[in-house]
C-alpha cells in the first residue's frame, strides 16, 4: 500500500533521517520503533506530506505521492493521529470529530461515518458534548484516532499513541488499533517508543535509531531476538 524508498529529510542543516526504506502492505500493522529523537515522527510526517523530503520517493499503490500536498494525500486514503494529540481543547468531542471530516467527500458522509465511529467508540458517544480538553488522557487519544477515521482512511498513521498513558490505558488503545485492523480493515503504521507493545500487536516492525533503520523483521521474531530483548525490551 505504501512504499518509502531511500527517504532523506533535513531540518535546515540537521539531517533527521536518511536511507529510510519501509513498506506497509494492505491489512498489515507495521511498527516503527525507536527511542526519542530517532526519526519516527519525521517518517510518518513525510508520508502525510507535512514534512518534505530532500531525497527518496514515497509511493501509494504504485503512485508517487511525495510531492503532493497533504490534502491530496488524505484524499488518497492516508490519515494521521499525530503525536501530542493536537485536539481542540475548547471544542466538544463531536466538534473535534467533525474537524476530521477534512475534505468535501468526507464532509458529505460525515453523519454516517460519525455513527459508525460512535458505535466503535461508545465512550466518545456518551461524551460527545463534553469539551475535549476535559477528557482523560486515554479518552483524548481515542478521540485523536477517531478524528483521523472521519476521512474514511485506508492507511492510518499513528504517532506515539501511548505517550503519557498509564499502562492499562495504553493497552486499551492498542487493543482498539488491533480491532480497527481486524474488523475495520484499516492498514496501520504505528510509531511508538514502547518496543514491547508495538511488537506484540504488529505483524512486522522497523527499528529506527539516529535517523536510520537498524533492524527490521517479523515482529514475533524480533520479540525473540537476543539483541532486541537486551537493547529494546530491557530483558
Ligand atoms: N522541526 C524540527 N527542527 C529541527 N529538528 C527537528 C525538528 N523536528 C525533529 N527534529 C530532529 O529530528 C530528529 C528526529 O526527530 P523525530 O522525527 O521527532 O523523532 P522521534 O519521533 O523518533 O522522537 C531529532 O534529532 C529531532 O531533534
Ligand atoms: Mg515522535
Amino acid at each position: 500500500m505504501i512504499k518509502v524508498e531511500d527517504l532523506e529529510v533535513w531540518y535546515g542543516k540537521i539531517l533527521a533521517v536518511s536511507e529510510i526504506s519501509i513498506e506497509v502492505k494492505k491489512g498489515e500493522i507495521v511498527g516503527l520503533i525507536g527511542p526519542n529523537g530517532a526519526g519516527k515522527s519525521t517518517i510518518v510526517n513525510s508520508i502525510i506530506g507535512v514534512v518534505r523530503s530532500k531525497k527518496g520517493k514515497i509511493e501509494m499503490n504504485g503512485e508517487r505521492i511525495e510531492n503532493l500536498p497533504t490534502h491530496e494525500i488524505i484524499k488518497r486514503g492516508v490519515t494521521i493521529a499525530p503525536e501530542g494529540r493536537r485536539l481542540f481543547p475548547f471544542l466538544t468531542v463531536e466538534e473535534n470529530l467533525m474537524m476530521g471530516a477534512i475534505n468535501a467527500e468526507a464532509w458529505k458522509k460525515r453523519r454516517e461515518v460519525l455513527e459508525m465511529i460512535y458505535s466503535r467508540f461508545p465512550r466518545l458517544k456518551e461524551r460527545k458534548a463534553q469539551l475535549a480538553g476535559t477528557l482523560s488522557g486515554g479518552e483524548q487519544q481515542m478521540l485523536t484516532i477517531a478524528r483521523a477515521l472521519m476521512s474514511s482512511p485506508k492507511l492510518l498513521l499513528v504517532d506515539e499513541p501511548s505517550l503519557g498513558l498509564a499502562p492499562k490505558i495504553a493497552l486499551e488503545v492498542y487493543k482498539l488499533l488491533k480491532s480497527l485492523r481486524d474488523e475495520g480493515g484499516i492498514t496501520i503504521l504505528l510509531a511508538d517508543q514502547n518496543a514491547r507493545r508495538v511488537l506484540e500487536i504488529s505483524d512486522r516492525a522497523y527499528i529506527v535509531e539516529n535517523g536510520r533503520i537498524v533492524m527490521q523483521g517479523v515482529s514475533e521474531e524480533l520479540l525473540g531476538d537476543e539483541n532486541v530483548r537486551r537493547v529494546y525490551l530491557g530483558l
